[in-house]
Formats: structure tokens, sequence, C-alpha cells
């Protein structure tokens, strides 16, 4: 198995360092426009698998021929916000960067599945979608497992219980509309809505909401320790062809009542890719926030068609 990670930057070397060390594939190369970056970062990488004993091996590059029959392609490159951008604002600049780089890394691996990070993500996957000419089935997007990490991290600091028993989802678009199913949220088996006052958990979901924008706030940039280990939760997932049911910014041809757009929903991956899309009965008040985030997501998409 051969992963290219797209982008060496913060998301895309953690994205490489993290799978090396799950030892589940045999290469890995990391890419990217700056001379000498990925090809440090990865022979720096590289170095640490004599210490940590795993046996992918790590390369970095600046030429796409490196990247030739890829069977997975994680693209991360792209400019990522400093405090007061939303991720909308990203859109001109990073279009243009997954047309470059998804094309070119899209022509030399066919067969490959492509996993967008770069923002606006859902906006991305589009732009993936169209660039590279592959099924839906075999491009889509990472935030969802970002999105609901941050909503079962700040419960399990409100509710003082292990992350581990927080059965919970965050669906819609990756932006201040995705829609944390607090109703549908189980902790140990036991509804949330039992245990936390309601204005108590519509503070974690604003929290979440923002769980972006309060990391830019911090460092000046954005997050990636979270978003790399749930890109590689998605890598795994499909190396492994393990069926995990993790939402994912995925291709809606009527689900949930809508198409033609990128929406995080639950979804199986598996060595196809996204298998298949599974759909959450919701509330009136659960379905209207979906729209209400789809309606957002179509928006960035017609930016993003005006732009190819
Ligand atoms: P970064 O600035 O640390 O790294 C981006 C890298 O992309 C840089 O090394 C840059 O040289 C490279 N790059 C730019 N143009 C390129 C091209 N044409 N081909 C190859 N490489 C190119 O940024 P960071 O923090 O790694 O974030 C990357 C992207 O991921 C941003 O758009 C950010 O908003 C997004 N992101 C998305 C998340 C999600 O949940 N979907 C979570 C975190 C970040
Ligand atoms: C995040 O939510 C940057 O979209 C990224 O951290």
């Amino acid at each position: 198995m051969k992963v290219t990670v797209i982008g060496a930057g913060n998301v895309g070397a953690t994205v490489a360092y993290v799978l090396a060390q799950k030892g589940i594939v045999n290469d890995i190369v990391l890419i990217d426009v700056l001379e000498g970056v990925p090809q440090g970062k990865a022979l720096d990488m590289y170095q640490s698998a004599a210490v940590e004993r795993y046996d992918t091996r790590i390369v970095g590059t600046n030429a796409y021929a490196d990247t030739k029959d890829s069977d997975i392609i994680v693209m991360t490159a792209g400019k990522p916000r400093k405090p007061g951008m939303s991720r909308e604002d990203l859109l001109d600049v990073n279009i243009a960067i997954v047309k470059d780089a998804v094309g070119k890394a899209a022509k030399l691996s066919p067969k490959a599945i492509i996993i967008v990070v770069s923002n606006p993500l859902d906006a991305m996957c589009y732009g993936a979608l169209k660039i590279s000419g592959f099924p839906a089935q075999r491009v889509f997007g990472m935030a969802g497992i970002l999105d609901t990490a941050r909503f079962r991290c700040f419960l399990s600091s409100a509710l003082n219980v292990s992350m581990k028993d927080i059965s919970a989802i965050v669906l819609g678009g990756h932006g201040d509309t995705m829609v944390p199913l607090a109703g549908q949220t189980l902790i140990g088996g036991v509804p949330l809505t039992s245990l936390l006052a309601k204005d108590k958990i519509d503070a974690i979901v604003e929290r979440t909401r923002n769980g972006g924008a309060e990391l830019v706030k911090l460092m000046g940039t954005s997050a990636w320790y979270a978003p790399a280990a749930a890109a590689v939760e998605m890598v795994e997932s499909i190396v492994l062809d393990q069926k995990r049911v993790l939402p994912c910014a995925a291709w809606l041809t009527g689900e949930y009542g809508h198409k033609d757009l990128y929406m995080g929903v639950p979804t199986i991956l598996g060595r196809g890719g996204a298998e298949k899309i599974l759909e959450i009965p919701l509330s009136a008040e659960e379905k209207a926030m979906f729209d209400a985030s789809a309606a957002k997501v179509l928006g960035t998409v017609k930016d993003t068609q005006a732009r190819m």
C-alpha cells in the first residue's frame, strides 16, 4: 500500500508521521512545493523508524512522478486560516492549489482514493471530485471525525467521564452551521440530555461549532494534531478494510433530502472508499439545522464552480 500526502505543512507532516507509526502501509510519499521541506521532514521521520521500529518507508519530494500508483492520496496542501478569517476566506487561494495538486496526482494514480483535508472542506471536496474525474466513492473529505472529537472532548471534561464512552456524531458542513446531534448523544448508553442541563449542552454545542476558531485564536494558525489523527483514522479504515462508520464529507445523491454536494454524514469506509452513507433519523429541529448547513455549503459550491 502506498499513500501520498500532498502538503508537508502542519497537517500533512503529522498525517505522515502518525500513519507511519501505525506500520500499516508500505510507502508514504510526502510532497510539497517547498524545496527541501518535504525531503527533510520525511528523512527525519524515517530516521525515527529505527527507534520506533516501524517498517513504513517515507520519502519527501517535489516531483509528482514519485507519487505514481498511490492507493490513497491525502490532500492537505493549502493555506490555513489566520485569526479573524473564516474557512470560506480560503476559497480563492486553495481552489487553485487543489486544481494544481489534485490534477497532477490523480493523473498518475488513476485508481487512488482521495481524502481531502484542505479548507473550505466541503467546497474543496467538490473541486477535487471535478478535477480528478474520479467517482464520488473515491473522493471524500475529513472534517466530521474532527468536529465530533471536539464535541466528545468538551463533553468528557464537563461530565468527568472517559471520551471512549461518549457516543456522538456531528453532521453537516465543516463550518459554524455544523450539526452536533446532542439529542442523540449517549454516555455509556445514558442519554446526554438526562445528564447535563440544556444551557450547558448548548454552550458545548456552540464551543464545538467554534472549535477550529478557538485554536486559530490561540495559535495564530489552525489545528493539526486532532485533524491529522482524524485523517489517519480514515486511511486506516480503508487500508485494513475495517468498514468503520465514520462521519465524513461524502457526496450526497438524495440522502438526507439533498444531492450534488458534500456534507458530513456517517459513512462506511473500506477498501472501496466511501462504500455507503447511513441515514440517521433526524428530529424536525435537527433536519432544519442540517438543511441550513446544506444551504451554506451549496453557496460555497457555487463560488467554487465559478472558479473552476
Ligand atoms: P500549512 O501552511 O502548515 O501547510 C500547508 C502546506 O501546503 C505548505 O507546506 C505549503 O507549502 C503546501 N502547499 C501549498 N501549495 C501547494 C501545492 N500547490 N502543492 C503542494 N503543496 C502545496 O497548513 P496546515 O495547517 O497543514 O493546513 C493545511 C490545510 O488543511 C489548510 O487549508 C487548513 O485550513 C486545512 N485544515 C482542514 C481541517 C479539516 O478539518 N478539514 C483541519 C485542519 C486544517
Ligand atoms: C479546523 O476546524 C482548520 O478546519 C480546521 O481546525
